[in-house]
């Protein structure tokens, strides 16, 4: 059983044909090898418009509280985000794309969908989602209308088939508007960061997770320098080796964001059938 639990918190069907799903541009690549290591996402950067053109920010009402979380969007119709962010009584759920300014409406290229009343089947949580254990943590949101693709939005290419794969010590970047820090609150502008993948088992072992899950990747905090935190929940974590969509923000230590413990994401790869099987991708 996992006995810290989450800390992060973070975040849509038919590809049109015309439409190349979001690779990273070229330049953000090349970067990778000259990374520097500066603890301050924890420890990211501040993203470019475009650059992560499949980012959604989702904000949810629930119980009269507003929470924050993050998407990416997977088709014209469909966010692919953590269960946890949209698992309950959820009263509305506002979806942000193609945003790096997330309190800007009217910003160049963003545009916004309010879902007030959400239609049965709308919010699709997997069914063995185990918010205890945070296992099974995906969910997918069917928009009201369909999205416009541009440079701003665009879908995360999703890895092809769901053959397992370890990624250990692969590289990754991920994106949110969660804190930067542990004291604050989510942020303004997106921020993003370059991330290593940490042997699953060494993961597992610090969560004090007796059975080996295949269902999560875990990134090595310690070494990247960059965490997830809370508000990044749902987010996209994208391999820079492949440009696909391998992990959804799912969790992170109770101890907080800057200690340098690793944080877990769902793996695509064991989740691929069933986002197929609702979405037809
Ligand atoms: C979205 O709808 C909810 C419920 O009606 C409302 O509380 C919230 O303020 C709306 N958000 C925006 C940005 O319009």
């Amino acid at each position: 059983m996992k006995t810290l639990a989450i800390v992060v918190i973070l975040f849509v069907g038919a590809t049109l044909a015309d439409v190349t799903p979001a690779r990273l541009p070229e330049e953000f690549l090349q970067n990778l090898h000259k990374k520097v290591f500066q603890p301050r996402v924890v420890g990211g950067d501040y993203a470019a418009s475009k650059q992560f053109p499949y980012q959604v920010g989702i904000s949810t009402k629930k119980g009269g509280s507003f929470y924050w979380c993050g998407g990416s969007v997977i088709s014209e119709e469909y966010v692919l985000t953590a269960a946890h962010c949209v698992a309950g009584e959820i009263q509305s759920v506002l979806l942000i794309f193609g945003a790096t300014d997330r309190t800007n409406a009217l910003q160049t290229g963003s545009s916004r969908q309010n879902i007030t009343h959400i239609r049965d089947g709308q919010i699709i949580v997997h069914p063995l989602y185990n918010p205890m254990e945070i296992t099974n943590d995906v969910a997918l949101i069917k928009l009201n209308q369909k999205l416009e693709f541009s440079e701003f939005i665009k879908p995360a290419l999703l890895p092809e088939s769901g053959r397992f794969q370890t990624y250990d010590n692969s590289p990754a970047v991920l994106s949110g508007w969660g804190k930067v820090e542990d004291s604050g609150s989510v942020v303004q502008f997106l921020q993003y960061g370059y991330v290593t993948i940490l042997d699953l088992n060494k993961c597992m072992q610090f969560y004090n997770t007796q059975e080996y899950d295949n269902g999560n990747i875990c990134l090595d905090v310690e070494n990247s320098g960059v965490s997830s935190c809370n508000g990044d929940s749902g987010g996209p974590l994208v391999s820079t080796v492949t440009g696909e969509l391998i992990g959804v923000t799912s969790f992170g230590s109770t101890a907080g964001c800057t200690k340098g413990y690793p944080t877990g994401y769902s793996r695509v790869t064991h989740f691929r059938e069933w986002i197929r099987f609702h979405t037809g991708l």
